[in-house]
This record gives C-alpha cells, structure tokens and sequence, in this order.
C-alpha cells in the first residue's frame, strides 16, 4: 500500500468539497476490490481502469494479481479480517467486495460474502464518517421469481454449499440493513444469468431493479459479466442504488 496514494486521494476530495465538486467530476476515484482475482471482480478491475480509476485489487495471494495498468495496484489481504481491512480501506473512495467462499461447516454463517458484510460494517464503525461507500455483489438466488425467493427452492437444503451461498449473501445484505449511517449497495446478478465462462460482449446497457429477477421483452434473464461490471463501476461514480439491494438485469 502507498500511503502517498491516500494523501492524495484526501486532498483531491477536499479541494472538490472546496470547489463544490463531486471528485468523480474532477476525476478519478480509489476503488479497493476484494475478489480482483475472481471471475466478476477482474472484469470489473478492467472497466474501473478504463474509466481511468485508481484500482488497488486485494487478494490472500496478491501475487496472482498480473495486471499491468499504471493505475493498478495489488495488496495482500483477507476480507474476513478487521485489522487488515481497516488498513486497506481508509481514506479510498469506494470499496468493492465480490468475493466467494464456504466454511467447514456450510453455514450461512461462515459464507465469505456473510463474514466480508460484518467485517465492512466493523470496519465502517471505527472509521466513522470517513468510511468509504462499500458496493457488494450478491446471489441470484436472493431475487424473487414469481413472488418466490430462489433459496426458498426444497432442493437448497440446509448442511449445502449452495445453502450456505444463498444464504450467505442473503445474511449480507442484512447486516448492511441493519447498519447506521452506511453507504452501502448490493448489486445482484440474475440466478444463472450470467455466464462465468467469459466476460461476454459489453454493450453499457443494463436495467437496475429491486427484489425480483428482471428479464427482457423476450423473457430472458441473461447479462454479460461485462455488462454487469458497468452496473458496478456507474454505483461507485453515481450511486444509483444506494443503502439498498439492487437486482440488475438486461434493458427491456
Ligand atoms: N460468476 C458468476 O456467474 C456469478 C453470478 C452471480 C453472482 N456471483 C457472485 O459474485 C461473487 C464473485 O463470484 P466469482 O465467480 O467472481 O468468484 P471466484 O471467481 O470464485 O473468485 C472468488 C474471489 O473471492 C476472493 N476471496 C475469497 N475469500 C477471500 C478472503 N477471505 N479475503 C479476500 N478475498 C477472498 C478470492 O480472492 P483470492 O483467492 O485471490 O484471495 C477470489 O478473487 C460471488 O459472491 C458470487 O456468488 C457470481
């Protein structure tokens, strides 16, 4: 980490508070991701760097982290722990976590995505009004689907990975509810909608929702991973869904 990164990031915000300007009109904002080495997350480290954002991608084995972009940097860290965390995200603008992960015991409980929301809010908590706005990505199993929620499913039974999944991200858009004085955002993708072989083409558009599962005129659900990290990188400039749980899907 460059601390220098950080004075200037504070002195940027502050000649923009001067000035009457939001700091993404004059200019780049620091973005932390947790899970750049993740499917979702490198494909949106890729468009936050096309944007011309600071990118400091976090990762347990930051080494894995080979992208070449004078405005990237890569960190050693664990979304799980306070210490760690607080170290990396004081003083940037945004921090994104798409990250993935089970425990032992397929608990909601021990879900990385759960464990990541708590550690945030912990985190939030001791830096006060300076905390960064946090943008998570969540389970498509979340979202409704003909008033229905997908983990509501017989076949996702408790003791699964895939309990613990859907749960796990259930229980983080929770905790962030639950907090005082966030600025927090999940973006959901649709369940099975986004094929993870690839980004897939990047066409800018895509649809911001609520609880349910959007689809197109032609009852498709689907949206590319690119598509997806625009979704994600527009919440870290604009905030279009903030302090709620946003499902994002195709235009109509
Ligand atoms: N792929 C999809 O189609 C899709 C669809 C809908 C929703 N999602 C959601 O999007 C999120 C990311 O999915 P993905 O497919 O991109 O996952 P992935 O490719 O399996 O990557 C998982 C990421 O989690 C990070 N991670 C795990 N534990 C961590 C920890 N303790 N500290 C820091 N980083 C940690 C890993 O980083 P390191 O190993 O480098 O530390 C890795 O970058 C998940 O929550 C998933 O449910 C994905």
């Amino acid at each position: 980490m460059n601390p220098g990164q950080f004075r200037t990031a504070g002195w940027l915000k502050f000649l923009c508070a001067v000035v009457g300007l939001t700091s993404t009109a004059a200019g780049a904002e620091t973005i932390v991701v947790y899970g750049a080495s993740g499917r979702v997350g490198a494909v949106v480290v890729e468009e936050a760097l096309q944007r011309g954002h600071d990118v400091i991608g976090v990762s347990r084995n930051p080494g894995s982290l080979a992208i070449e972009a004078p405005n990237f940097s890569a960190v050693q860290g664990d979304v799980t722990s306070l210490e760690s965390m607080l170290e990396i995200v004081a003083g940037v603008d945004a921090v994104v976590i798409t990250v993935r992960g089970i425990g032992p015991g397929n608990t909601p409980e021990e879900a990385v995505t759960s464990i990541a929301a708590e550690t945030f809010v912990e985190a939030a908590g001791v830096l006060g009004e300076d905390a960064p706005r946090v943008i998570q990505v969540g389970g498509g199993t979340t979202l409704r689907v003909d008033g229905a929620y997908g983990f509501d499913n017989p076949g996702i039974e408790p003791g699964t990975a895939q309990h613990a999944n859907a749960f796990g991200h259930w229980r983080a858009i929770e905790t962030y509810g639950a907090a005082d004085g966030l600025q927090w955002a999940v973006l959901t993708p649709p369940p099975g909608g986004m094929s993870p072989a690839s980004p897939g083409e990047r066409t800018g558009e895509y649809r911001l929702g609520g609880e349910d599962v959007l689809y197109d005129a032609a009852g498709s659900s689907a949206i590319t991973m690119a598509d997806f990290a625009v979704a994600v990188v527009d919440e870290v400039e604009r905030a279009q869904s903030l302090n709620r749980r946003a499902a994002v899907g195709p235009p109509e």
